[in-house]
Parts: structure tokens; C-alpha cells; sequence
């Protein structure tokens, strides 16, 4: 993926005013939610009985603070993203057998909260390309490993 400087200044810019503690757990959530089959990974996680139990559910919160820490990784490998997850791709892949399209669910639920939080001017339509131009890297990376 070619970069310009523009794009590579609206994702550190938006990443930098990004709290993980905050849009992590609300875009796990939120994929819990609007895409239901995506909870057969999380049976562990006690209680996702409805919306209000997955949003209060601690397992929730705690698990979608480490994915959205995660794409600080590739924040800082923007250049070499695939190499950043190559790990990651091949345990989502092998040892818990994701669909890889969900990536993408799980992306476009992360763009969400974070167009909610920002609005359109901190979401503006430049920041909104470069992060899912961004987003779009990252969802590729992760399913590189799968064959
Ligand atoms: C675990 C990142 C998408 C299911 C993890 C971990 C990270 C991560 C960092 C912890 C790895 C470790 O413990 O070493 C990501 C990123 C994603 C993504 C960056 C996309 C942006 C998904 C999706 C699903 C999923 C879409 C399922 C629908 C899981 C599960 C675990 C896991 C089941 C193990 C949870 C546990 O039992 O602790 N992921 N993930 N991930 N991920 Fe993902």
C-alpha cells in the first residue's frame, strides 16, 4: 500500500486522538450486536444475551481494548502492515478459526464509533478515506495467513 503524506498525517492525527479504552470496547460491542453470528467466538465471555448485557459485560470491554490496541501496530508499520500481523493472522486463522470477512464487520464497526465520537469535522471526508484506506490494510493483513 502507497501512502501520501496527507493520508499518513490524518490516520497518526485521528489515531492520536483515538481513546482505545473508549471506541475498543464500543466497536467490539457493537459487533456483538449488529452482526449476532460473531458471538460464537466469545462463549467464554459469559452473559451476551441482549444488547444491554453485551455492553456491560466486562469480557466485552476488556477484549475490545487489546484488538483496538492492537491496530497501533500497524499505526506504527504503516509501511510493512501485512509483516506487523503476520502472528496475529495466522492465530485468528488456525487456532480460532475466524471468518475472515469479519474483519471487515469489525472494521466498519470501529469507523462507526469513531465517526460518532468525532462528527464531521473532527471525521472529516480526508480523515474518513486515509483511515479506511488504513482499515482496509489492516483487514487484508489479517487474512493474508489464511489459506
Ligand atoms: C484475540 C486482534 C478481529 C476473535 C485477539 C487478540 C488480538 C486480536 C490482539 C489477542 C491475541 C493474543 O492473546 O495473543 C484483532 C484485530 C482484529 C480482530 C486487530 C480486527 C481489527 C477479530 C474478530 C473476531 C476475533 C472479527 C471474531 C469475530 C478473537 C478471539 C480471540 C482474539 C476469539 C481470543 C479471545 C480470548 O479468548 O482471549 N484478537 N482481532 N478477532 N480474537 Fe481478534
Amino acid at each position: 500500500v502507497e501512502w501520501t503524506a496527507a493520508e499518513r498525517s490524518a490516520v497518526a492525527g485521528l489515531w492520536g486522538k483515538i481513546s482505545v479504552d473508549e471506541i475498543g470496547p464500543q466497536a467490539l460491542a457493537r459487533l456483538l450486536i449488529v452482526s449476532p453470528w460473531t458471538q460464537r467466538h466469545f462463549s467464554s465471555f459469559g452473559n451476551l444475551s441482549s444488547p444491554a448485557a453485551i455492553m456491560g459485560n466486562p469480557k466485552v470491554a476488556a477484549h475490545g481494548k487489546t484488538v483496538m490496541g492492537a491496530l497501533d501496530k500497524a499505526v506504527k508499520n504503516m509501511d510493512n502492515i501485512k509483516g506487523a500481523y503476520r502472528d496475529l493472522s495466522v492465530m485468528h486463522s488456525e487456532k480460532l478459526h475466524v471468518d475472515p470477512d469479519n474483519f471487515r464487520l469489525l472494521a466498519d464497526c470501529i469507523t462507526v464509533c469513531v465517526a460518532m465520537k468525532f462528527g464531521p469535522s473532527g471525521f472529516s471526508a480526508d480523515a474518513q478515506e486515509a483511515w479506511q484506506k488504513f482499515l482496509t490494510a489492516v483487514v487484508s493483513a489479517l487474512g493474508r495467513q489464511y489459506h
